[in-house]
């Protein structure tokens, strides 16, 4: 096993040698783009966690781990778009540094890329990885359009929320660690519950986005924050200060998600000032720890040494801890 810099390290030099700059330069240029602005490369470091944890080197995973960044990065491009956010990483969102247009196609084309990665694997790999990243891939789709049905819908619950991020988020975190294990080549058992640890780290690590986009800082938080105030999404924030509220409250927060203003400005500071007096930001610090440690319990069935199980503990706690 290698230490967790160390494979952000690896992937960080993969990326920066990863040849996209091809003809039409409207197609790859926005592509280079999205995949130089870095982030924190979270699921490729886990494919390669996955697959040394499971007795295989990292290299093998390397095409694996690729393909999901890249597949994240083209969502990341379609998200953009769909919660119409001006900034990314610290820097424009490629729909506005060029035009919705150039956003959905170069979207689609790393759609394709992320899958020809799976073609260095041989045929029994190949196919277990196609199987995963389509299934997978159907449902970020079915989560976004969860996220943006939920805008307009003024009766969500919290298990739809969950539902929600579970499918958005949570199953790419899952199946970029479980991709590591089928590289692996380990048994069934250790391949889904390595699966089900990083379906809980994504449902804390969603949990944890939410809370950001409302309490991160501007100065670091790299996107707009408050963005999902703007667009009335309806997160665990916003659930729970709806469950805990007065009526009052609940009346004003519930107008509040009903109106777009122009300036956005006096919405944002209202209902943050909300979700921090009714007690649903503590609500969700408390769920994130939940999660995590949800995630943790997986490892207790798990058939690998102590110290493996402590390098994806060490991961967890980092990311639960994060500011960006
Ligand atoms: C952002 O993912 C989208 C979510 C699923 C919350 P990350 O927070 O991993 O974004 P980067 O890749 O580090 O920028
Ligand atoms: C993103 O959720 C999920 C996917 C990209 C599939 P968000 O919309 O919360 O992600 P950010 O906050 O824009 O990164
Ligand atoms: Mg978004
Ligand atoms: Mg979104
Ligand atoms: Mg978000």
């Amino acid at each position: 096993m290698h230490t967790i810099s160390q494979y952000q390290e690896i992937i960080s030099n993969h990326f920066a040698n990863l040849e996209t700059n091809k003809n039409p330069k409207n197609l790859y240029e926005p592509i280079e783009y999205i995949l130089s602005l870095g982030g924190k490369r979270m699921r490729p470091v886990l494919t390669l966690m996955a697959a040394e944890i499971f007795n295989m080197s990292f290299e093998k995973a390397i095409p694996a781990a690729t393909a999901v960044e890249v597949f994240h990065n083209f969502s990341l491009i379609h998200d953009d778009i769909m919660d119409d956010a001006p900034l990314r990483r610290g820097n424009q969102t490629v729909h506005e540094k060029w035009d919705i247009n150039t956003g959905i196609l170069s979207g689609d084309a790393m759609l394709i890329l992320a899958y020809q990665f799976f073609e260095n694997y041989e045929p029994v790999i190949f196919q277990q990885l196609a199987k995963l990243f389509s299934k997978t891939a159907l449902e970020v789709c079915e989560g976004q359009q969860y996220d943006v049905d939920f805008e307009t819908r003024d009766d969500v619950t919290i298990p739809e929320y969950l539902k929600m991020i579970e499918y958005k988020t949570a199953v790419l975190v899952g199946a970029a660690m479980k991709m590591g294990a089928i590289v692996a080549e380990t048994s069934i058992e250790n391949a889904n519950l390595i699966y089900d640890f990083g379906l809980n780290l994504g449902i804390a690590f969603q949990l944890q986005d939410d809370y950001l986009d409302a309490f991160g800082d501007p100065k670091t938080f790299g996107k707009q924050v408050g963005g999902d105030i703007i667009e009335n999404k309806k997160t665990y924030l916003y659930l729970k200060a709806l469950e805990f509220s007065t009526q009052e409250d609940k009346e004003q927060l519930m107008h509040l998600f009903s109106i777009q203003p122009n300036d956005n400005t006096n919405k944002i500071a209202s209902v943050k000032e909300i979700f921090e007096h009714s007690g649903a930001a503590q609500a969700t610090q408390n769920a994130i720890k939940e999660y995590t440690l949800r995630a943790f319990e997986m490892l207790e069935k798990m058939t690998v040494s102590e110290d493996k199980k402590e390098v994806l503990k060490v991961f967890g706690e980092k990311l639960m801890n994060r500011n960006v």
